[in-house]
């Protein structure tokens, strides 16, 4: 018989580290930067379309998967059927080894970048300090020189914390620590926005550059074609924040799931989970408008110009507005950096519990063992994004992860959940146990959810084969990139070939009980 499965003591519990796995540093400075670039209030719409028709019906498919077949995502898709076993093992070995290990080391940025609030070392010129002092930066993503040594061992120990918390059961380790640091995490933003919003300027970039819309940036029926086919790509962009910042695709949610006891709201669960996570982030970018049109203010200088894309927001504006402010600029580092830190750090911790609870499913060794040497072979994987060239690597598998691996992985989730096991006796399942799903979600998750994001594969492909992403050469996209991928799918297929031990493989439910449910 194997093992007893490990629960969460409380359903607060699961949802603070739920919830803890989705904020992440992505809340912060990529959806204000989207909101930005993507016409600012306008965002919102296709954001909450997309929250809508992929985020919470995807999010319910993962959830009652975790919940039905009590497994990570190779064990709960192999009970549904054998074929589709790779696809359970594709999933967490990207979020393992095509975002962790990027991750880390974004997270040990923060740490460094926590240390130097405290006496502001980044000086005047925080663009300089980011890119020629901290990362040393080469010149192209072909010369990766060495390892930037603050960085790495930050990024050590980011997963020695790591380490740590997943070394426990999941009721110990992930579970505590998500209810010490979500509360934390919580607080520390309130103070930041409310700090944030009343700085001078600050009213004037959350209304007139956050609230205010651009219509015409989401307009899809423009007659003008240019105008069609730039909002196209907003409404891309909008699908693929909600997949990353929901920790969608990855198996995560499956995992976690998998932890519940029988008796719990599925639906209520992955309602709360969505809907915390994307008004924190609306509530975060009211700290990062405000603070950026603070400085805009006192430096003289449009909005537009005041505020940068990428790392940069967090890295090259927020230390520029930090050093600016009129009082206590060290406290206004700490708190923002240490947020930054915490909100990685629970994310980081589910992208390596799904990886190590699909080892630790198939091959039954011990939990303690299999985080211990997954840490490690992470930590020694991570090293290549803390060297000189760190950045353009990270950036190169971030933009594939995100606008290919995600969505691939909820397009398969829907085709599967949706068309092989049917979507009408998940549903019934889902609904059985409390907050009853409508028969709109057959809808979506069969036809309407599937059709848009196979055309959002569509828009990145055509985009991506036209034009090289952010000019980098094509053969570091396909080493970096591609190759990536290909290697993740690759581990996906070895994994599958080792063989289940057949008690593993009986159904959970018997199929009269599914009969049942329809
Ligand atoms: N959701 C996290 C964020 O917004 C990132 C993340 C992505 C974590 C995928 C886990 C898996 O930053």
């Amino acid at each position: 018989m194997a093992q007893q499965r490990s629960n969460w003591k409380s359903n607060l519990g699961f949802l603070l580290a739920a919830i803890g796995s989705a904020i992440g540093l992505g809340n912060v400075w990529r959806f204000s930067y989207m909101a930005h670039q993507y016409g600012g209030g306008a965002f919102l719409v296709p954001y909450l379309v997309a929250l809508i028709v992929a985020g919470v019906p995807i999010m319910i498919i993962e959830y009652g998967l975790g919940h039905r077949e009590k497994g990570s995502s190779p064990l709960s898709f192999v009970r549904i059927n054998k074929r589709f076993e790779w696809i359970g093992w594709w999933m967490p070995v990207v979020a393992m080894f095509g975002i962790m290990l990027y991750y880390s080391v974004v997270i040990g940025w923060c740490i460094n970048y926590f240390i130097f609030s405290f006496n502001l070392s980044w000086g005047g010129d925080t663009q300089h300090f980011f890119f020629s002092q901290f990362l040393q930066l080469s010149d192209s993503a072909a010369d990766i020189g060495s390892i930037r040594f603050p960085i790495a061992a930050a990024t050590l120990f980011v997963w020695l914390i790591c380490w740590f918390i997943c070394y426990r059961d999941v009721r110990h380790g992930i579970e505590k620590a998500s209810m010490i640091f979500m509360p934390i995490l919580f607080l520390l933003t309130i103070v930041l926005v409310l700090w944030s919003v009343f700085l001078e300027g600050a009213s004037d970039a959350i209304f007139n550059h956050y609230l205010d819309a651009d219509w015409s940036k989401i307009n899809l029926i423009a007659e003008d074609p240019a105008v069609r086919s730039e909002a196209g790509k907003v409404w891309a962009a909008a699908f693929g924040q909600i997949f990353f910042t929901l920790s969608l695709g990855f198996g995560i949610m499956i995992t976690y799931a998998s932890y519940l006891p029988q008796k719990t709201d599925i639906g209520k669960n992955a309602f709360i989970t969505c809907f915390v996570n994307c008004l924190y982030s609306f509530i975060a970018g009211f700290a990062v408008f405000g603070i950026v049109g603070f400085m805009a203010h006192n430096q003289g200088v449009p909005f537009e110009d005041a505020i940068k894309g990428g790392p940069q927001l967090a890295f090259v504006v927020y230390p520029q507005a930090i050093s600016l402010l009129p009082s206590m600029n060290v406290l206004f580092g700490v708190i923002f950096f240490l947020m930054l830190v915490i909100a990685g750090l629970t994310s980081g911790i589910s992208l390596i519990e799904a990886f190590s609870c699909a080892i630790t499913d198939k091959f039954d060794w011990a939990r303690g063992k299999v985080v211990t040497a997954i840490c490690i072979l992470g930590f020694l994987g991570s090293i290549i994004f803390t060297t000189r060239g760190g950045l353009y690597l990270l950036d190169i598998a971030d933009h594939f992860i995100t606008n290919y691996g995600l969505v691939a992985g909820g397009l398969l989730e829907c085709i599967i959940i949706g068309w092989v096991l049917k979507a009408s006796l998940m549903r019934n399942y889902i609904s059985r146990l409390g907050t009853v799903i409508t028969p709109l979600w057959d809808i979506l998750v069969k036809f309407i959810t599937p059709i848009i994001l196979t055309y959002l594969l569509y828009l990145s492909l055509v985009g991506d084969i036209t034009e090289n992403y952010s000019g980098y050469p094509t053969g570091q996209l396909i080493l970096y990139g591609v190759g990536l991928m290909l290697v993740c799918l690759v581990a996906a297929f070895i994994l599958t070939l080792v063989p289940w031990k057949p008690e593993k493989l009986q159904r959970r439910h018997r199929p009269e009980e599914d009969e049942l449910l329809i």
